[in-house]
C-alpha cells in the first residue's frame, strides 16, 4: 500500500528549492519507485523563460538519469510561493509532463494532488491522460 499522505509530505518538502523568481509559483513533486525510493523535484525558472521545468519533470529525470523507471506513483503541490498548505487549491500536472508519464509508467500509476498535508485527491494516469496511444505501458 502507498502511504499518499507521506508522498504529499515529501513533495512539500521539494516545494521549497523551488526556484520560481518569475512566476512566483513554488511546485514540488515527489516520484515513488516500486522498490521505495523517493525522487524530489522542485521547478526551476529561467530568465528566458524556455528553459524552466516543471517540478514533476526534474524528478523524472533525476530517476531516470541514475538508470530507475519503475515508477509507482508521484505527489504534487503547487501554490503561490510563500502561501500555506491549504490556501489553494491542487495543482494538476501541465500537458508536457503528463506525456513524459506516459514515457514511462504505467496505466495505473498514481497521480497525487495535494491541498495541503492531510487533504489530496489520488487519480490514475490513465485518467488523466486518456486516449493515448503507444507508449503507456
Ligand atoms: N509548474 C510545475 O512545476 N508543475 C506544474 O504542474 C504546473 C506548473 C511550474 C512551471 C512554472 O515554473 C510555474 O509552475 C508556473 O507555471
Amino acid at each position: 500500500m502507498i502511504d499518499y499522505k507521506a508522498l504529499v509530505k515529501e513533495a512539500y518538502e521539494a516545494q521549497k528549492r523551488a526556484y520560481c523568481p518569475y512566476s512566483h509559483w513554488a511546485v514540488g513533486a515527489a516520484l515513488l519507485t516500486e522498490s521505495g525510493r523517493i525522487y524530489r523535484g522542485c521547478n526551476i525558472e529561467n530568465n528566458t523563460f524556455t528553459p524552466t521545468v516543471c517540478a514533476e519533470r526534474v524528478a523524472f529525470f533525476k530517476a531516470v538519469s541514475e538508470g530507475v523507471k519503475d515508477f509507482a506513483a508521484i505527489a504534487i503541490v503547487g501554490n503561490p510561493q510563500g502561501a500555506k498548505p491549504g490556501s489553494a487549491d491542487v495543482c494538476p500536472p501541465c500537458g508536457v509532463c503528463r506525456q513524459v508519464m506516459v514515457e514511462f509508467c504505467p496505466a495505473d500509476f498514481k497521480i497525487v494532488l495535494g491541498r495541503s498535508y492531510d487533504d489530496y485527491e489520488v487519480y490514475t494516469l490513465a485518467e488523466l491522460m486518456p486516449k493515448v496511444s503507444l507508449p503507456l505501458k
